[in-house]
């Protein structure tokens, strides 16, 4: 991968991944509070990205001052926010409910809540409401990548791919026969960290696509993620070497 080499990062397995990405994310948030006073995080769903939230959760006390943290999400399923699909549940039960007291602000997208449009509508407002100016910039996104080489909701073949004014989308999803709300390529590219956090041989495919210098971002999305700084990428071998 042509990342610029110190953004790009093979690790031997995913718990090694996972501790690399949490002491990224701590110097992170550390410079966006000491800088802003804040530190806006779009939070990443599926399994990856699921050890290092709960590596966040046992930091010790004081490392991250998590109420000056906000936290996001990247896209959620259309289901409630109990059901085990939620990204939202595998976040509060991996990072949020372990934190006890000490808690971060927590915006979840209200799928289940109310229908897709609605609540990519009602999702992006709230986005509007908490911008400092006419642009959302997060400070820290975290982003997966599947083994189609979508990213976020950003399916192959699907509307959200196409997006370039609105912050955040409902998307139908055919190949899953499901809706799922995203972040669109747009918001994601405003970021100043975009970290990848990918594992596993069935990503190496994927991977090659998101280097493939044939841009075609409808079949593969993760080309439409093209932060002004370029993306971090969290790899263990196994995605490297696609074994
Ligand atoms: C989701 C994610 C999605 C995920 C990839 C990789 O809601 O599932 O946002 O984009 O990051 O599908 O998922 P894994 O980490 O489970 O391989």
């Amino acid at each position: 991968m042509s990342q610029a080499g110190v953004r790009r990062r093979v690790y031997a397995n995913a718990e090694e991944v996972a501790d690399a990405a949490r002491d990224w994310f701590v110097d992170r948030a550390r410079e966006a509070i000491s800088q802003r006073g804040r530190c806006l995080v779009a939070l990443s769903g599926g399994s990856t990205p699921k050890r290092l939230y709960e590596l966040l959760a046992e930091l010790p006390q004081g490392t991250i001052d998590w109420p000056k943290v906000e936290l996001f999400f990247g896209d959620e399923r259309d289901v409630a926010a109990d059901h085990p699909e939620s990204n939202y549940r595998m976040v509060r039960l991996a990072l949020i409910d372990r934190l006890a007291t000490i808690q971060p602000r927590v915006y979840p997208i209200p799928c289940g809540a109310f229908p897709p449009e609605e609540a990519a509508h009602r999702y992006e407002e709230l986005l509007h409401q908490i911008a400092d100016g006419p642009n959302f910039i997060f400070d820290v996104i975290f982003l997966g990548l599947g083994n189609d080489a979508h990213t976020a909701s950003l399916f192959p073949g699907t509307r959200a791919i196409h997006e370039h004014s609105r912050w955040v989308v409902a998307n139908e999803v055919p190949q899953l026969k499901t809706w799922r709300v995203t972040m669109t390529a747009p918001l994601l590219n405003a970021g100043r960290d975009v970290a990848f956090l990918v594992c596993g041989g069935n990503k190496r495919w994927a991977l090659d696509r998101a280097e493939d210098p044939d841009r075609q971002p409808n079949l593969y999305p993760v080309q439409l993620i093209q932060p002004a700084e370029p993306a971090w990428w969290f790899l263990d071998a196994a995605a490297e070497t696609g074994s």
